[in-house]
């Protein structure tokens, strides 16, 4: 006997903020017991729409009916009172780090135990924290505190708390954009099994493939607006990404064929003090290098070392034939390195500047006094071209980084960096929240660099993206180069291979 649906939805939802319309008379439906994707380029408005559902804003129009029943949902708790759980994009700054994994899961009742000066009461706290916990076949421990979990099991507490209380819709915001592909198995199992107790999943995301494996219907949203909603048995991915866009995708990589130089970057017996062991490696003019691996391989521990932003313990690293120390992102950028980190939220913008301050010259100055060597072409002119050929969705230059969505944030880290006049630009997963239109401009964007003769590192545990980006890969298992391969001669089963330990 099947359980009784609830149906939910959305209609004329219209809000707006300076200088944009973030939703234009959006229509959306969905019931429980399915999972429905929500898709639409970066800026089309998911986020929006899905905190306009979980009571984040209340000066939106539009109306919110479940089983037909007008409700009301301007706070939080209205839409928690319903029954409505999000998960946000950005799962770092969602949980409190120095309480323990039940504190955090059941934490209206440890915060409502405290401001009532009650005892509070731990063993039950996790008591029933580990409940949940088992009932989803999570394996970490309630005791554990949250600053020493990993960023999947973060996002499994998080959902943990989500269902703790009452549940019938769960909003997943890009919730796979930093798992591994057994964290991701794993999320997809407790999706399933929150389906199958009747809870209605919204998921978003940019990766069309589990978008097609996990959900039932898919709604695409395009500039603030609906577009359409299908069942996925109907569609297909190209049909998706043409009404996302509006247009089809070509040929998502771009055709060039470089001329490749003289060696620029050297890398000879890299060691840091705790993944980077051993590593060879070295990147000649015009070249694009793949540093493939799977998530927690150690790429990104590779890529901090030889920046200089990681300790070294060992290693020594040549550009151009000069052997150089070079021990922090000071030195690294003053000999003409760059990175654009994978952590850009963290590591990469200021979010409380406006775009134009992110993408200039002088925040690069602030960010090092190095960069105060580079010679830079016109500020101003600088960060127009560069919103332009990243198509950066932003009202104005003037408007801050933390108003810009998701993806487009993620751009303005990467245009950030191109502003500097490096020799070798070191990418560390540069495609990570991006949509597939915007894909294809940061590959264009790396081939021009190839192009100019520029030497690029580009550490991805996206195969498809190492195939068809790169002109040779260095395989990185357990924080060691095992395999130097050249890309027109492998596949990705075989660098899979590799990447999994095989020999
Ligand atoms: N608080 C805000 N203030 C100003 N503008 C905002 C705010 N929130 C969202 N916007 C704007 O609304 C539009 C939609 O943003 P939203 O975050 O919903 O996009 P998204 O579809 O989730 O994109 P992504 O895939 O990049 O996460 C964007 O143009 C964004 O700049
Ligand atoms: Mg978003």
């Amino acid at each position: 006997m099947g359980a009784m649906r609830t149906l939910l939805e959305m209609k004329n939802i219209t809000i707006e903020f300076p200088g944009v319309k973030a939703l234009d008379n959006v229509d959306f439906s969905t019931e429980t017991g399915v999972s429905h994707a929500l898709i639409g380029a970066n800026g089309a408005g998911k986020s929006t729409l899905m905190k306009v559902l979980s009571g984040a804003y209340n000066h939106y129009t539009g109306s919110i009916y479940m089983d037909g029943k007008e409700v009301t949902i301007r706070t939080p708790k209205d839409a928690q009172d319903l029954g409505i759980q999000i998960v946000y994009q950005e799962v770092d700054t969602a949980l409190i780090p120095y309480l323990t994994v039940g504190e955090n899961i059941m934490l209206n009742e440890t915060v409502h135990d405290m401001g009532s000066k009650q005892f509070v009461n731990y063993k039950e706290i996790h008591r029933k924290a580990t409940e949940v916990l088992k009932s989803m076949h999570i394996k970490v421990s309630s005791k554990k505190l949250v600053s020493d979990l990993t960023l999947a099991e973060k996002q499994m507490v998080l959902i943990a708390r989500s269902i703790s209380k009452e549940c019938k819709f769960l909003i997943l915001d890009e919730p796979t954009a930093p798992l591994s592909h057994a964290e991701t198995t794993e999320l997809f199992r407790i999706v399933r099994d929150l389906k199958a107790q009747n809870v209605g999943i919204i998921f978003i995301s940019h990766r069309l493939p589990e978008l097609f494996e996990i959900c039932d219907e898919i709604t695409i949203m395009r500039n603030g607006k609906f577009v359409i909603k299908e069942k996925i048995a109907d569609t297909t991915q190209a049909r998706v990404v043409e009404y996302m866009l509006g247009q089809k995708l070509e040929e998502q990589f771009p055709k060039f064929q470089g001329e490749i130089g003289n060696k620029v970057l050297e890398v000879k017996g890299l060691y840091d003090k705790s993944v980077v062991k051993k590593v060879n490696l070295y990147i000649r003019e015009g070249e694009i290098v793949g540093l493939a691996g799977l998530v927690g391989a150690g790429k990104t521990e590779v890529c901090k070392a030889i920046f200089g932003a990681e300790a070294k313990t060992a290693g020594e690293i040549n550009i151009k034939g000069r052997s150089l120390k070079i021990n922090n992102p000071y030195e690294a950028v003053k000999q003409g390195l760059a990175l654009v980190p994978e952590e850009r939220r963290k590591e990469g913008i200021l979010v409380q500047e406006t775009v134009t301050t992110n993408l200039s010259a002088a925040n690069l100055k602030k960010f090092s006094k190095a960069f105060s060597f580079l010679n830079f072409k016109g500020e101003k002119k600088n960060a127009q071209d560069i919103i332009k050929s990243l198509g950066i969705k932003t009202p104005s230059t003037e408007t801050k980084v933390q108003n810009l969505s998701g993806g487009n944030q993620q751009k303005v880290a990467i245009g950030k960096w191109l502003v500097a006049d490096a020799e070798v630009y070191i990418f560390d997963e540069p495609t990570k929240g991006v949509d597939v239109g915007a894909k294809k401009d940061i590959f264009e964007l790396i081939a021009g660099l190839a192009q100019r003769g520029k030497a690029i590192l580009y550490a991805s545990s996206e195969l498809t993206e190492i195939m068809g980006i790169t002109d040779r890969v260095y395989v990185i298992y357990d924080g060691e180069v095992v395999k130097e391969i050249e890309t027109k001669n492998t596949s990705e089963e075989q660098i899979l291979y590799y990447s999994t330990g095989g020999k």
